[in-house]
């Protein structure tokens, strides 16, 4: 009733503006017909997995899992604050419900919380049921701690059917963040090691794996930063990634590169779905 007598008296007013002065405004239906904008049929709005985006910028996503960790996560945000770095924080429900306060941080600093399920199971091979509530329990306690609900979820494991995102994105809104940078720290193969992966194999768009629960992750972070830092990397939130996605150009054609090109070579985006122990 009052949308529709607000409708009705700016449609007179417009009217009288029109009356009034210069009509270079397009037409008064024009304006009234359009109560929302139409969504966008771009590709990025559409797709509900993202390994890694398109960018034409430095930018990159730092993702950490299976956290909050009462000790390692606080050190983390210290850390990402030196270097004005965000990150994304796939977190378990069981560690989110113990350690609120550190999810409040997080948020408070900049970064982002996504929904890593609730006891961390392999999600593939669950009933909807099952998956349901993993999935609902963890969006509750991240809901319970910082006042809004996930917009992201990443499957544990990287493991998920074609089915199951199809529904999870129905019914939770849910975009599903897999990763295409792993340096398989959660075998803990060392800093040095976990450093050199990510500085090898990230590029504009990535989505960079790690957790915030081994000890040598978080060193491994201190020189990892650094260096993605002085290479001129960003690092923002998952969602910032997003929607900075841009179109990706076609595929350049095999021709032989001309003799004398510098040994440095163009960003790879063409990754192979993840599935490992690691998510
Ligand atoms: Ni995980």
């Amino acid at each position: 009733m009052f949308a529709r007598l607000s409708l009705a008296f700016s449609l007179i007013s417009y009217l009288w503006l029109q009356g009034s002065f210069a009509q270079n405004d397009p037409p008064a239906a024009e304006q009234s017909d359009r109560v929302a904008p139409a969504p966008s049929a771009s590709p990025a709005s559409a797709q509900i997995t993202f390994e890694s985006v398109y960018v034409d910028g430095p930018y990159i996503a730092l993702t950490f899992d299976d956290g909050p960790n009462a000790n390692l996560t606080p050190k983390l945000l210290n850390m990402l604050a030196a270097h004005h770095f965000k990150a994304t924080f796939f977190v378990v429900g069981q560690n989110a419900a113990d350690h609120p306060d550190i999810l409040r941080r997080a948020i408070h600093e900049g970064h982002e919380v996504g929904n890593h399920s609730w006891t961390h199971p392999n999600l593939g091979k669950m009933s909807d049921d099952g998956v349901r509530r993993e999935l609902q329990k963890t969006d509750d306690a991240i809901f319970a701690a910082i006042g809004k609900h996930p917009t992201l979820m990443r499957p544990p494991y990287g493991s998920i059917t074609a089915r199951q995102k199809r529904w999870i994105h129905d019914d939770f809104g849910y975009r599903i963040i897999l990763w295409d940078v792993d340096p398989l720290d959660w075998k803990r193969p060392g800093p040095a090691v976990v450093t050199s992966r990510i500085l090898k194999e990230t590029h504009p768009g990535s989505i960079v794996l790690a957790h915030d629960i081994h000890p040598p992750t978080i060193e491994a972070m201190a020189s990892t930063f650094d260096q993605l830092e002085r290479k001129g990397f960003k690092s923002v939130t998952v969602s910032e990634l997003l929607t900075m996605a841009k179109p990706r150009p076609p595929k350049a054609t095999a021709t032989p590169r001309a003799t004398g090109t510098p040994a440095t070579s163009p960003p790879v985006h063409s990754s192979p779905a993840p599935a490992n122990p690691g998510g």
